[in-house]
């Protein structure tokens, strides 16, 4: 694709910095910026500064079509920017969008013959105010398109180049025609729509998905109260093509970076809007008492907490990813030391002994140190070397040996084999059909 404009990217974050790589993959050129000195200065020497599985190896590979850039007038020559900047929750549960906005303004300031492209998730409405302001500001070479992102992380790679579709809203069907080119050598339906159809499309996925898994977490619960196996049940319902098998896994609730917020977010924009969104109230609430779970499990077994040792395998909220944004394991550990236990942990991904979200929470450098001598372990996050651990042995250093898998991801029979108390979530009265 020589000689054509290189694409721009603002935001290296786990969406931007994804997006940047792999349209470098694809062929383009691509001009990767943050205002982050110290994540560009990373960059430049071909480290990731955040945790992705392949990123590295393919930021190397394509090193030469991606420039990084912590100057906005290093933008000039690309003809299409993305922005994938942070639209974290504001305390009224609306996206707070002043990264975006700040992003837009630079942009405008430039002004000149460009497409915006927000990858970010913005509330419906946010195309239409974007370019009221961008003409506001004597802008109106600049044009808007949306295009929301679908990527998980721990498989962010995967998700961008074989995407289940692209969504592309625009105002002008050339600006959509232009950003849906981009993609061209992806295998994938492209849906073209209306900016606020885009935008809404994005939030009613996340929400969907979160309510599906706040759905299965009640069959869970109440599985426990008539002793059926969730896990056989979600494999039933999941045959149903209607209905399909993912995100029928009963655990500890959603947690990381889109669920909780654009829940939030899709109710609030509802409310503002005159729409009490009922539904959304239950799957919020639902995943909050579903994280508490946890921690009446732990009492039935133990009866006090005050003084007993628990050890939390996995902090972040999913495996194969660093982040810990809205994970269980803040709101576990909060509560555990609430209630006077010891709390003691174990993540492969953080080092230190200390952690400013797990405030009074010993972090140990493995599996075995956080479990030795504890009153219970909880698995909070499926890593697979916890599939892989000497359950025996860890069973034989704890003061007791129960288990609470918060993630159903032990086999209950390996579990019991190795000396365990097992306590799943919703698998009735523990005679797993699955034995
Ligand atoms: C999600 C969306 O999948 C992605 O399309 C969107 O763009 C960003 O948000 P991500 O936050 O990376 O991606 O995580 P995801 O793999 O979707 O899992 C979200 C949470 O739901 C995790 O805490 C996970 O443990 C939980 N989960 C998922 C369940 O509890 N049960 C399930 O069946 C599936």
């Amino acid at each position: 694709m020589h000689g054509e404009a290189p694409v721009g990217v603002v935001g290296t974050g786990y969406v931007g910095l994804v997006s940047a790589v792999c349209f470098a993959h694809l062929g383009h050129h691509v001009v990767s910026m943050d205002v982050d000195a110290a994540k560009i200065a990373a960059l430049r020497e071909g480290r990731a500064p955040i945790y992705e599985p392949g990123l590295e190896k393919l930021l190397e590979d394509n090193a030469a079509r991606i420039t990084f850039t912590t100057s906005h007038d290093d933008l000039a020559s690309c003809r299409i920017l993305f922005v994938a900047v942070d639209t974290p929750p504001s305390p009224s549960g609306d996206a707070d969008l002043t990264s975006v906005r700040r992003v837009v303004a630079e942009i405008a300031a430039r002004g000149g013959d460009r497409i915006v492209v927000m990858k970010s998730t913005v509330p419906v409405g946010t195309g239409r105010s974007v370019v009221a302001d961008l003409r506001a500001q004597g802008a109106g070479g600049v044009r808007y398109v949306s295009n929301p992102e679908f990527l998980r992380e721990g498989a962010a790679i995967q998700d961008f180049l074989e995407p289940d579709r692209i969504v592309v809203g625009a105002f002008d069907e050339a600006d959509g025609e232009a950003v849906a080119d981009l993609y061209r050598g992806i295998d994938a339906e492209v849906i073209h729509t209306s900016v606020p159809t885009a935008e809404m499309i994005k939030y009613a996925s996340n929400a969907f998905l979160a309510t599906k898994i706040s759905f299965i977490n009640e069959i869970a619960n109440v599985c426990e109260q008539v002793g059926a196996d969730v896990r056989v049940v979600a494999e039933g319902m999941g045959l149903d093509h209607r209905i399909g098998p993912h995100f029928l896994h009963a655990g500890i609730g959603y947690g990381g970076s889109c669920f909780p917020k654009d829940v939030q977010a899709l109710k609030q924009l509802a409310g503002n809007s005159g729409y009490h969104f009922q539904l959304l109230n239950a799957v919020i609430e639902v995943n909050a008492l579903q994280k508490r779970r946890v921690v009446g499990k732990l009492k039935q077994h133990l009866r006090r907490l005050r003084g007993a040792r628990i050890a939390l395998l996995g902090l972040t909220f999913k495996p194969n990813t660093d982040d810990l944004r809205e994970a269980a394991s803040i709101v576990l550990a909060a509560r555990l030391r609430d209630e006077g236990a010891e709390v003691r942990a174990y993540d492969p991904m953080i080092e230190s002994s200390e952690h400013p979200l797990f405030p009074g929470v010993t972090i140990c450098p493995d599996a075995a140190a956080a479990l030795d001598g504890a009153d219970a372990a909880v698995l909070v996050t499926e890593w697979s070397e916890f599939g892989r651990l000497d359950w025996a042995a860890a069973a034989a250093t704890m003061r007791r040996p129960l288990l609470v898998d918060g993630r159903n991801f032990i086999d209950p029979a390996v579990a019991r084999a190795a000396g365990l108390e097992y306590e799943g979530i919703g698998l009735g009265d523990g005679l797993s059909d699955l034995d």
